[in-house]
């Protein structure tokens, strides 16, 4: 008997762990939700995931997925995109089709995704993301402090400039040391996704297309306009020195202390804002002033390279289908599909719904190229160096120009 069991248990073994497969995904900053979200899916399918912790900022995990992605060997199985990478992963064909699975649009139907953001997984007639954080920039508030100084919420970044210096001025009178305005002013994609929305907020576009030519539609004065209304921030005192070294959370946290009278972020904040004591009664959110939000948005893929299409594809469906009011409830992440907003689990954290959904409508997708990375490095070195007084609005706009144009005419 025992002769036979030795080996009987050997085969089982081998079986067994042929069978209980790992796949892995990057995802950035705090991993809370996935971790959940892959623990019950391991539960239910025995299949691993390791939720590997990237960088906080969106260009972080850009690098290292398209690294991995390079040396096309396995790396990461899924990978979980920024709506802005699609172009540039795409076109390297790094990312299987979705019609590899299913029938894509019955598939978002039948899921109840919302239309605006699965047309972001669309590339040259090609699917390739599942939509599953939907998000667009809005403007927070101190509602206490508007009203105390008797203002409506800013509808120009001209407005808001002035209202955030008068009530940061009278603030101080009084010995609150408050800020005006912070937003995303660090080097990064964040900050280009600020410039985006002043940008189109004073009524210019940067990029646009001209007889199946992409040109640059921005004149050097105009850019020179939005560019110095960024400087005038820090040198009026509007937003501290300090900005040029915000991302989304640093931003988040200065507003949340009570430290500052506006803040730009993604809706994310709200349900944290909302879970304090302290803020849930003082902030409102609207749409930014000029009604240019920048489309933003994350996506799930599964990586052409991996060897383990079909459990990566099982774990996406398991995303969509049961993971996405965890990512709400455990980040603030506001889901893709439209059935959640009528949980009462999340209504309740998210007063303000219809402003989201209002940005979303007005947003804007950053230029769609596939150098869009190159084109965002320029803007970031350019704005940012102008943020920070190294270079003037002038000199910048006229390089900007030419070194996009350059760009988008190889
Ligand atoms: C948010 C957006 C994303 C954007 C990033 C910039 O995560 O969803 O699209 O690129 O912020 O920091």
């Amino acid at each position: 008997m025992m002769k036979f069991m030795i080996p009987v248990l050997i085969l089982a073994l081998i079986f067994s762990l042929s069978y209980s497969k790992t796949i892995s995904i990057l995802i950035g900053g705090s991993l809370d939700g996935w971790k959940e979200i892959a623990d019950d899916f391991y539960k239910q399918t025995g299949i691993k995931v390791d939720v590997v912790q990237g960088p906080p900022s969106t260009d972080g995990r850009e690098i290292m997925y398209s690294i991995s992605l390079l040396t096309k060997t396995k790396g990461f199985d899924i990978v979980y995109l920024d709506v802005v990478w699609l172009g540039k992963f795409a076109s390297a064909s790094w990312l299987t089709p979705i019609s590899n699975f299913v029938d894509p649009l019955k598939y978002f139907k039948e899921n109840n995704l919302a239309e605006s953001s699965f047309l972001a997984s669309l590339y040259k007639d090609t699917f390739y993301t599942v939509p599953i954080k939907a998000d667009a920039g809005v403007l927070y508030y101190r509602k206490d402090l508007l009203e105390k100084y008797g203002y409506n919420v800013p509808q120009t970044w001209e407005e808001l400039k002035n209202i955030a210096l008068k009530i940061k001025e009278e603030e101080r009178k009084q010995g609150n040391i408050i800020e005006g305005f912070v937003f995303q002013g660090k080097q990064y994609e964040g900050l280009v996704c600020d410039f985006y929305e002043v940008l189109r907020g004073m009524g210019y576009e940067l990029i646009g297309q001209e007889k199946g030519k992409f040109v640059v539609k921005i004149k050097e004065d105009e850019l020179e306009k939005v560019l110095q209304f960024f400087r005038s921030l820090i040198e009026e005192g509007v937003s501290p020195q300090s900005v040029v070294n915000y991302e989304e959370e640093e931003s988040r946290i200065v507003f949340q202390q009570g430290k500052a009278v506006f803040a730009r972020n993604w809706p994310y904040a709200i349900k944290m804002l909302v879970e304090d004591e302290n803020m849930k009664d003082k902030f409102g959110v609207s749409v930014l002033p000029g009604k240019n939000p920048t489309l933003g948005g994350w996506a799930l893929a599964v990586s052409k390279y991996s060897p383990n299409q079909q459990e990566a594809w099982i774990f996406i469906d398991f995303v969509v289908k049961n993971g996405l009011k965890t990512l709400f409830l455990k980040r603030g992440d506001i889901p893709t599909k439209i059935d959640l907003f009528q949980d009462p689990e999340i209504t309740q954290k998210l007063p303000y719904y219809d402003v989201i959904m209002e940005s979303i409508d007005f947003s804007k997708p950053r230029t769609i190229h596939p150098l869009y990375p190159r084109i965002s490095n320029i803007i970031q070195i350019y704005v940012s160096g102008v943020l920070a007084g190294k270079i003037k609005p002038k000199e910048a706009a006229k390089k900007m120009i030419n070194e996009i144009q350059k760009i988008i005419s190889l």
